[in-house]
């Protein structure tokens, strides 16, 4: 009988402490999440500390540096268009991370707000690889 009555006891505890938990969880989810789409911004126009021309189906730097609040700018100058999609690092699963389909000439640059790698391909060829590295 003592037995049954311990047990009763440690269920309210274990739900307070359940219910703690999953509070806990949810405000580290929002926390991650809130994070998660402040990393890149598009800037119309503009031009980055580099550059990465887009040739023959392929980003020909295939990787690139910059600082935190520094832009990359890639340019198409393939007849087919492409485009630069993040699947990788700060900005995986961002509402930007996808970024424009790019007609030949046309110009993309994203500034950078948080340091990490992001790795990232072109979404109807995305054997197209790529990363910038953010310091
Ligand atoms: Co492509």
């Amino acid at each position: 009988m003592q037995h049954v009555a311990t047990t009763d006891q440690a269920g309210p505890d274990r739900r307070l402490v359940l219910a703690g938990a999953a509070t806990t969880a949810v405000a580290l989810v929002l926390a991650l999440k809130a994070r998660a789409e402040e990393p890149i911004e598009v800037v119309e126009g503009g031009t980055g500390v580099d550059t990465v021309p887009i040739e023959k189906m392929s980003f020909t730097k295939p990787e690139v540096t910059c600082k935190v609040g520094e832009s990359i700018t890639w340019t198409n100058n393939d007849d087919i268009a492409h485009n630069v999609h993040f699947r990788g690092g700060p900005a995986k699963g961002n509402p930007k991370a996808q970024g424009k389909m790019l007609a030949k000439g046309e110009s993309y640059t994203v500034k950078f707000a948080t340091a990490g790698e992001y790795n990232y391909v072109c979404t109807p060829h995305p054997m197209m690889k790529g990363k910038v590295v953010v310091s």
